[in-house]
């Protein structure tokens, strides 16, 4: 099939999920969503911790940990609909009643949960986000890391896997520039054994990169407490290889 047709086929397939949700920009734009605060109660119906993957993409990770992990609810984030279909469709067919999928973008992620709503949030191989004057636009830039704080529950940890050092280490800075609780951190998960079942899970991204012998890095750390993060002094972002 065409890709154009068959991105419009997935477009109104995603609409048949239960398991995937797409608020209007009306709903998240400065404005609560209406699942905010409810997803327990209102879309899984069950008082399990909620767990959020950033960037999803297909929903590897949405979907592996939700089969491993039946008593936590897993919600894949992206706004490509055409990727997070294989994610929605796979959780639909395999009648997985704890994972969902939310189409909006990250920047409007506080409009959809209530504070302490989330346990721990995983950013799979987001875009690093190289290029000059884009360093705000990284998933773990202190503007992103403001809005995680008003849901992520006290100490919840934030996993980020990534194939680029660069990122890897800018995060690392910010996490140690806001005196934030670092409490793993690899550059080279698989090189060095580091990487346990969970590490091991494989987005499509991952495996192109590996396929390429790209290390893969992890960092995994938590707010502490915090509410505001201050932006840190890094290497420049201009003209780097990843
Ligand atoms: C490099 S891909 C990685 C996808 C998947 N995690 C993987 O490893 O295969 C980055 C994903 O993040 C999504 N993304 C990037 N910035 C976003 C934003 N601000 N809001 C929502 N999704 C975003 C893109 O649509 C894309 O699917």
């Amino acid at each position: 099939m065409a890709r154009g047709k068959d991105k419009l086929r997935r477009f109104a397939e995603n609409l048949t999920f239960r398991c995937m949700v797409q608020p209007e920009f009306e709903e998240v734009f400065r404005t609560d969503f209406r699942l905010k605060g409810r997803w327990r109660e209102d879309f899984f119906g069950n008082p399990n911790p909620v767990v959020l993957e950033l960037g999803c993409g297909r929903g590897e990770y949405t979907v592996s940990l939700a089969e491993r992990y039946p008593d936590k609810n897993f919600i894949g984030v992206d706004i490509k609909g055409a990727r997070m279909w294989r994610g929605a469709k796979t959780a639909t067919e395999q009648e997985m009643r704890n994972a969902g999928f939310l189409r909006t973008r990250i920047e409007f992620i506080d409009s959809c949960f209530a504070p302490g709503e989330v346990d721990e949030i995983w950013i799979t191989f987001p875009d690093p986000q190289l290029r000059k004057g884009r360093v705000k636009k990284r998933l773990t830039a202190p503007e992103f890391l403001t809005r995680y704080a008003r849901f992520l529950r006290p100490g919840g940890p934030i996993h980020l896997k990534s194939d680029c050092r660069h990122l890897h280490d800018y995060t690392r800075t910010v996490a140690e520039g806001n005196a934030l609780p670092i409490e793993a951190c690899n550059t080279d998960i698989y090189g060095t054994g580091f990487a346990d079942d969970l590490l091991s899970i494989k987005t499509t991204y991952e495996k192109r990169f590996l396929a390429q012998g790209v290390p893969i890095t992890y960092i995994r750390f938590s707010l502490d407490g915090h509410t505001e993060f201050a932006p840190v002094e890094f290497a420049p972002d201009e003209l780097l290889q990843r």
